[in-house]
Protein backbone atom coordinates (compact mmCIF):
# COMPACT_ATOMS: atom_id res chain seq x y z
CA UNK A 1 0.00 0.00 0.00
CA UNK A 2 0.91 3.17 -0.95
CA UNK A 3 -0.21 6.75 0.01
CA UNK A 4 -0.59 9.22 -3.30
CA UNK A 5 -1.98 13.02 -3.50
CA UNK A 6 -3.98 13.52 -5.73
CA UNK A 7 -5.22 17.61 -6.64
CA UNK A 8 -9.02 17.29 -7.56
CA UNK A 9 -10.69 20.03 -9.80
CA UNK A 10 -14.26 20.70 -7.45
CA UNK A 11 -16.83 23.00 -8.39
CA UNK A 12 -20.67 22.85 -7.44
CA UNK A 13 -23.03 25.20 -8.59
CA UNK A 14 -25.32 25.51 -5.32
CA UNK A 15 -22.33 26.03 -2.82
CA UNK A 16 -21.56 29.48 -3.54
CA UNK A 17 -18.02 28.36 -3.96
CA UNK A 18 -15.42 29.17 -6.78
CA UNK A 19 -14.32 26.76 -8.41
CA UNK A 20 -10.84 24.97 -7.21
CA UNK A 21 -8.46 22.20 -5.93
CA UNK A 22 -9.24 19.78 -3.64
CA UNK A 23 -6.62 17.34 -2.23
CA UNK A 24 -6.51 13.91 -0.92
CA UNK A 25 -4.52 11.23 0.24
CA UNK A 26 -5.73 8.47 -1.14
CA UNK A 27 -4.14 4.67 -0.30
CA UNK A 28 -3.10 2.94 -3.90
CA UNK A 29 -2.29 -0.54 -3.53
CA UNK A 30 -0.46 -1.91 -7.14
CA UNK A 31 -2.40 -2.34 -10.19
CA UNK A 32 -5.07 0.33 -9.00
CA UNK A 33 -6.27 2.37 -11.60
CA UNK A 34 -7.21 5.85 -11.36
CA UNK A 35 -10.81 5.43 -11.55
CA UNK A 36 -10.77 3.17 -8.62
CA UNK A 37 -8.68 5.53 -6.74
CA UNK A 38 -11.73 8.01 -7.55
CA UNK A 39 -13.96 6.16 -6.30
CA UNK A 40 -12.01 5.64 -3.54
CA UNK A 41 -12.07 9.24 -3.10
CA UNK A 42 -15.72 9.23 -3.51
CA UNK A 43 -16.09 6.07 -0.79
CA UNK A 44 -13.51 7.22 1.61
CA UNK A 45 -13.64 11.43 1.94
CA UNK A 46 -16.25 12.79 -0.32
CA UNK A 47 -19.63 11.22 -1.09
CA UNK A 48 -20.50 13.98 -2.56
CA UNK A 49 -17.75 13.63 -5.50
CA UNK A 50 -18.80 13.74 -9.06
CA UNK A 51 -17.17 12.18 -11.95
CA UNK A 52 -18.53 9.64 -15.10
CA UNK A 53 -17.94 5.89 -15.31
CA UNK A 54 -19.61 3.05 -16.65
CA UNK A 55 -17.82 0.18 -17.81
CA UNK A 56 -14.30 0.03 -16.59
CA UNK A 57 -12.61 -1.70 -19.26
CA UNK A 58 -12.25 1.32 -22.04
CA UNK A 59 -15.07 0.88 -24.28
CA UNK A 60 -17.77 3.04 -23.17
CA UNK A 61 -15.92 6.63 -22.93
CA UNK A 62 -17.32 7.86 -19.73
CA UNK A 63 -14.46 8.50 -17.66
CA UNK A 64 -11.95 10.97 -20.13
CA UNK A 65 -10.52 13.34 -17.99
CA UNK A 66 -7.33 15.49 -17.70
CA UNK A 67 -5.03 13.56 -16.01
CA UNK A 68 -1.58 15.23 -15.13
CA UNK A 69 -1.31 17.55 -18.20
CA UNK A 70 -2.83 15.23 -20.57
CA UNK A 71 -6.27 13.46 -21.60
CA UNK A 72 -7.24 9.86 -21.05
CA UNK A 73 -9.27 7.11 -19.91
CA UNK A 74 -8.99 6.75 -16.12
CA UNK A 75 -10.13 3.07 -16.09
CA UNK A 76 -7.23 2.97 -18.00
CA UNK A 77 -4.62 4.76 -16.10
CA UNK A 78 -2.90 2.76 -13.88
CA UNK A 79 -1.74 5.03 -10.81
CA UNK A 80 1.56 3.43 -10.25
CA UNK A 81 2.51 5.07 -13.68
CA UNK A 82 1.38 9.04 -12.45
CA UNK A 83 3.78 11.10 -10.62
CA UNK A 84 2.26 12.72 -7.77
CA UNK A 85 0.55 15.14 -6.90
CA UNK A 86 -1.64 13.37 -9.81
CA UNK A 87 -3.87 16.47 -11.18
CA UNK A 88 -6.91 15.59 -12.29
CA UNK A 89 -9.13 18.32 -14.50
CA UNK A 90 -12.53 17.85 -15.83
CA UNK A 91 -12.16 17.53 -20.24
CA UNK A 92 -11.86 20.96 -21.59
CA UNK A 93 -13.62 23.31 -23.58
CA UNK A 94 -16.81 21.88 -22.36
CA UNK A 95 -19.42 23.40 -19.16
CA UNK A 96 -18.37 22.02 -16.02
CA UNK A 97 -21.82 20.94 -14.64
CA UNK A 98 -20.17 18.99 -11.36
CA UNK A 99 -16.42 18.31 -10.51
CA UNK A 100 -15.13 16.84 -13.13
CA UNK A 101 -19.01 16.16 -14.75
CA UNK A 102 -19.08 18.15 -18.03
CA UNK A 103 -22.10 19.02 -20.03
CA UNK A 104 -21.13 16.92 -23.36
CA UNK A 105 -23.70 18.66 -25.22
CA UNK A 106 -22.07 20.38 -27.96
CA UNK A 107 -19.25 17.59 -28.26
CA UNK A 108 -22.80 15.29 -29.34
CA UNK A 109 -24.14 18.30 -30.89
CA UNK A 110 -21.02 18.10 -33.61
CA UNK A 111 -20.88 14.57 -34.17
CA UNK A 112 -24.88 14.53 -35.03
CA UNK A 113 -24.01 17.50 -37.76
CA UNK A 114 -22.29 14.87 -39.55
CA UNK A 115 -25.23 12.36 -39.78
CA UNK A 116 -23.45 9.38 -38.01
CA UNK A 117 -25.29 6.79 -39.29
CA UNK A 118 -25.45 4.91 -42.52
CA UNK A 119 -26.98 6.35 -45.47
CA UNK A 120 -27.50 3.97 -48.36
CA UNK A 121 -27.11 4.93 -51.88
CA UNK A 122 -29.53 1.58 -53.24
CA UNK A 123 -32.91 0.15 -51.79
CA UNK A 124 -33.13 -2.19 -48.82
CA UNK A 125 -31.51 -5.49 -49.90
CA UNK A 126 -33.71 -8.51 -49.15
CA UNK A 127 -31.59 -9.60 -46.48
CA UNK A 128 -28.54 -7.22 -45.43
CA UNK A 129 -26.35 -4.75 -47.27
CA UNK A 130 -23.35 -7.54 -47.75
CA UNK A 131 -19.73 -5.92 -47.39
CA UNK A 132 -16.53 -8.34 -48.82
CA UNK A 133 -13.75 -8.63 -45.79
CA UNK A 134 -11.89 -6.03 -47.80
CA UNK A 135 -14.23 -2.86 -47.55
CA UNK A 136 -14.87 -3.63 -43.87
CA UNK A 137 -10.73 -3.65 -43.36
CA UNK A 138 -10.80 0.28 -45.23
CA UNK A 139 -13.27 1.03 -41.69
CA UNK A 140 -11.56 -1.08 -39.24
CA UNK A 141 -9.59 1.85 -37.48
CA UNK A 142 -12.33 4.42 -37.42
CA UNK A 143 -14.87 2.00 -35.82
CA UNK A 144 -13.58 1.76 -33.05
CA UNK A 145 -13.98 5.86 -31.57
CA UNK A 146 -15.42 5.30 -28.38
CA UNK A 147 -16.40 8.88 -28.58
CA UNK A 148 -14.49 9.65 -25.14
CA UNK A 149 -13.78 13.04 -25.87
CA UNK A 150 -10.09 13.07 -25.06
CA UNK A 151 -9.46 14.22 -28.57
CA UNK A 152 -11.94 17.28 -28.58
CA UNK A 153 -10.51 18.59 -24.91
CA UNK A 154 -6.98 18.27 -26.28
CA UNK A 155 -7.21 20.37 -29.22
CA UNK A 156 -6.82 23.95 -29.53
CA UNK A 157 -9.26 24.92 -32.37
CA UNK A 158 -11.80 24.09 -30.20
CA UNK A 159 -10.90 25.83 -27.38
CA UNK A 160 -10.86 28.82 -29.99
CA UNK A 161 -14.02 28.13 -31.91
CA UNK A 162 -16.76 26.09 -30.55
CA UNK A 163 -18.17 25.58 -33.47
CA UNK A 164 -15.57 23.42 -35.17
CA UNK A 165 -17.13 20.04 -35.62
CA UNK A 166 -13.92 18.40 -33.75
CA UNK A 167 -11.38 15.43 -34.45
CA UNK A 168 -14.30 12.95 -32.95
CA UNK A 169 -16.74 14.11 -35.89
CA UNK A 170 -14.71 14.51 -38.66
CA UNK A 171 -13.01 10.35 -37.99
CA UNK A 172 -16.68 9.51 -37.54
CA UNK A 173 -17.51 11.32 -41.13
CA UNK A 174 -14.56 9.64 -42.97
CA UNK A 175 -15.57 6.40 -40.83
CA UNK A 176 -19.20 6.86 -43.14
CA UNK A 177 -17.32 8.43 -46.36
CA UNK A 178 -15.00 5.20 -46.74
CA UNK A 179 -18.18 2.53 -46.15
CA UNK A 180 -18.58 0.79 -48.83
CA UNK A 181 -22.45 0.49 -47.83
CA UNK A 182 -22.57 4.53 -47.78
CA UNK A 183 -24.15 6.39 -50.30
CA UNK A 184 -24.01 9.76 -49.20
CA UNK A 185 -19.81 10.36 -49.32
CA UNK A 186 -20.42 13.92 -51.72
CA UNK A 187 -22.83 14.91 -49.07
CA UNK A 188 -20.96 14.01 -46.53
CA UNK A 189 -17.78 15.61 -48.32
CA UNK A 190 -19.56 19.15 -48.58
CA UNK A 191 -20.61 19.03 -45.20
CA UNK A 192 -17.08 18.75 -43.45
CA UNK A 193 -15.68 21.14 -46.23
CA UNK A 194 -17.58 23.85 -44.50
CA UNK A 195 -16.62 26.66 -42.60
CA UNK A 196 -16.43 25.01 -39.20
CA UNK A 197 -14.84 21.53 -41.12
CA UNK A 198 -11.85 20.22 -42.30
CA UNK A 199 -10.22 23.33 -43.05
CA UNK A 200 -10.53 24.51 -39.48
CA UNK A 201 -7.72 21.83 -38.19
CA UNK A 202 -4.65 22.89 -38.07
CA UNK A 203 -2.68 19.68 -38.11
CA UNK A 204 -1.74 20.10 -34.28
CA UNK A 205 -1.80 16.38 -33.66
CA UNK A 206 -2.93 16.91 -30.11
CA UNK A 207 -5.58 14.62 -30.67
CA UNK A 208 -3.96 11.69 -32.03
CA UNK A 209 -1.57 11.64 -28.88
CA UNK A 210 -4.29 11.68 -26.53
CA UNK A 211 -6.75 8.94 -28.28
CA UNK A 212 -7.00 6.28 -25.72
CA UNK A 213 -7.48 3.77 -28.22
CA UNK A 214 -4.82 4.91 -30.62
CA UNK A 215 -6.62 6.16 -33.67
CA UNK A 216 -5.21 8.87 -35.58
CA UNK A 217 -8.04 11.41 -36.67
CA UNK A 218 -5.35 13.93 -37.68
CA UNK A 219 -4.63 11.05 -40.65
CA UNK A 220 -8.77 11.21 -40.84
CA UNK A 221 -8.71 15.21 -41.18
CA UNK A 222 -5.76 15.02 -43.86
CA UNK A 223 -7.77 12.10 -45.84
CA UNK A 224 -11.08 13.86 -46.17
CA UNK A 225 -9.28 17.32 -46.69
CA UNK A 226 -7.71 15.28 -50.15
CA UNK A 227 -11.22 13.47 -50.76
CA UNK A 228 -12.57 17.64 -50.87
CA UNK A 229 -10.07 18.33 -53.28
CA UNK A 230 -9.67 15.98 -55.69
CA UNK A 231 -13.51 16.21 -55.72
CA UNK A 232 -13.44 19.30 -57.38
CA UNK A 233 -16.51 20.96 -55.41
CA UNK A 234 -17.49 24.15 -56.88
CA UNK A 235 -17.18 25.89 -54.37
CA UNK A 236 -13.43 24.71 -54.59
CA UNK A 237 -12.62 26.47 -57.59
CA UNK A 238 -11.40 29.34 -55.83
CA UNK A 239 -9.00 27.13 -54.73
CA UNK A 240 -7.88 24.45 -57.28
CA UNK A 241 -7.26 24.84 -60.52
CA UNK A 242 -9.77 23.12 -62.64
FE1 LIG B 1 -7.10 19.75 -33.53
FE2 LIG B 1 -6.23 17.36 -34.11
FE3 LIG B 1 -6.48 19.17 -36.02
S1 LIG B 1 -5.69 18.54 -32.32
S2 LIG B 1 -6.10 21.07 -34.98
S3 LIG B 1 -8.12 18.28 -34.85
S4 LIG B 1 -4.87 17.65 -35.84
Amino acid sequence: MRTMTFKVFRYDPDDGRDPHFQTFAVETVKGMTLLEALYWIMENKDPSFAFRSSCREANCGSCAMHINGSYGLACRTQVENLKPPITIRPLAHLQVLKDLVVDMKPFFDNFKAIKPYLIPGEDPPEKEYYQSVEDRKKIDHHVDCIMCGSCYGSCPVAYGDPKYLGPHALLKALRFVDDSRDGAADERLAMVASEFGVFRCHTIFNCQLVCPKDLNPTGAISKLKNKIVVKKFPFMKIFVKT
